[in-house]
C-alpha cells in the first residue's frame, strides 16, 4: 500500500487527492463506500469531510489498522461508519 502517515493525512492515495473526488461526488450527511478499504485513508477523509461512511476490507490486519486511524480522526458531528471483512 502506497499511502503512508504524512499522505494519509493529505488525503492522498497514490498521488491522488481523495478529497476533491468526496466533495464532488457525495453531499454532506452523504454516504460513502469504499469496497477495498485497505488502510482507511478515503474513510478518514470522509469523517474530516462530515460523510458517513461504509468500508469493505479482505485482510483484517487493515480492518483493525483502518479502524484505529479513523476513530482518531477527530471531528465535532456524530458520523456512522460500519467496517467490514468476510467476518462480517
Ligand atoms: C490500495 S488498498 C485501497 C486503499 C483504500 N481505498 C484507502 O482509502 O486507503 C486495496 C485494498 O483492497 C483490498 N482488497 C483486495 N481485494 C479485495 C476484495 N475482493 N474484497 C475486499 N477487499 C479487497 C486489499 O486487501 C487492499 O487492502
Amino acid at each position: 500500500m502506497a499511502t503512508t502517515a504524512r499522505t494519509a493525512g493529505e488525503g492522498v492515495l497514490r498521488g491522488v487527492p481523495v478529497e476533491p473526488m468526496i466533495l464532488a461526488g457525495c453531499p454532506e450527511n452523504g454516504v460513502i463506500l469504499d469496497p477495498f478499504m485497505g488502510a482507511g485513508t478515503t474513510g478518514m477523509v470522509a469523517k474530516m469531510n462530515y460523510r458517513n461512511f461504509i468500508g469493505i476490507e479482505l485482510n483484517p490486519k487493515y480492518i483493525d489498522i483502518a479502524r484505529k486511524r479513523i476513530d482518531a480522526t477527530l471531528v465535532n458531528k456524530k458520523l456512522n461508519f460500519k467496517l467490514m471483512g468476510k467476518d462480517g
